[in-house]
């Protein structure tokens, strides 16, 4: 089962932040996770729509600059990074699930995987482009078909899975408290990989484990690491 460091390794460090991402990849994870969006031409890291609850600074994304968004403290005197600079941080070592949040353009997007495709030594499966919104990432499976795509639900559909496949997804990403054995049945009929989130209890990241589910996110990848080694060695 792969682990996802959600927020990079938010329990041992500031959220979304170059310190939390680094200490995922000294943890050894398979994937980092982070939330991005757009303000003016940049890309940037965080989860919130406002900044108050990680930073000390006030206000929405999209009513502040880029200026002053960068001059704000995320938490033990890191900064909010953009997406280049956490692209730079992994440059390969792992895969880069990008979640999609404020985002009214993907063209900043592209250029930076285009980019970080061709400069920092990431292969195209190491991409993972997710959202909640299915139309923004239609947008970008009809631009660059061959990135991965993964299509986060917070919710059980009658028809389980099928909203994927009909992306051409090649994952879903569903939350822990809908997710039951049809739904990852069927995804799986479908040929999708299931990856669920946010799993920071072991009991349940075992009983996602015995339900075939391929990934976790976690805020504590370093205990989610250790506990399945621990188990494949027993
Ligand atoms: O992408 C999975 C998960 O991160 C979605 O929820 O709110 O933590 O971004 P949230
Ligand atoms: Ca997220």
């Amino acid at each position: 089962m792969l682990i996802f460091a959600h927020r990079g390794a938010s329990k041992a460090a500031p959220e979304n932040t170059l310190l939390a991402i680094r200490k995922a990849l000294e943890m050894g994870v398979d994937a980092i996770e982070i939330d991005v969006h757009n303000i003016e031409d940049q890309v940037v890291v965080l989860h919130d729509r406002h900044v108050e609850r990680t930073t000390n600074g006030k206000g929405r994304i999209q009513d502040i600059s880029f200026a002053y968004l960068r001059t704000l403290d995320a938490g033990q005197g890191q900064r909010i990074p953009t997406l280049w600079e956490v692209m730079q941080c992994i440059a390969g070592k792992c895969t880069l699930n990008i979640e999609l949040k404020g985002i009214t353009d993907i063209e900043p997007i592209i250029a930076l995987v285009d980019t970080a495709l061709l400069e920092l030594g990431f292969s195209i499966d190491q991409f993972l482009l997710s959202s909640f919104d299915h139309h923004i990432l239609l947008a970008f499976k009809q631009r660059r078909p061959q990135w991965r795509i993964g299509a986060v639900s917070a919710s059980c559909p009658l028809k389980y899975a099928q909203f994927a496949q009909q992306l051409n997804a090649y994952s879903v990403h569903l939350d822990i408290h809908t997710t039951n054995q049809k739904f990852v049945d069927d995804a799986h009929a479908r040929q999708l990989q299931v990856y669920v989130y946010t799993v920071d209890d072991l009991a349940e990241m075992d009983e996602l484990q015995a339900m075939g589910v391929d990934g976790v996110f976690t805020n504590v990848p370093d205990i989610a690491i250790n506990h399945l080694r621990s188990k494949s060695r027993s």
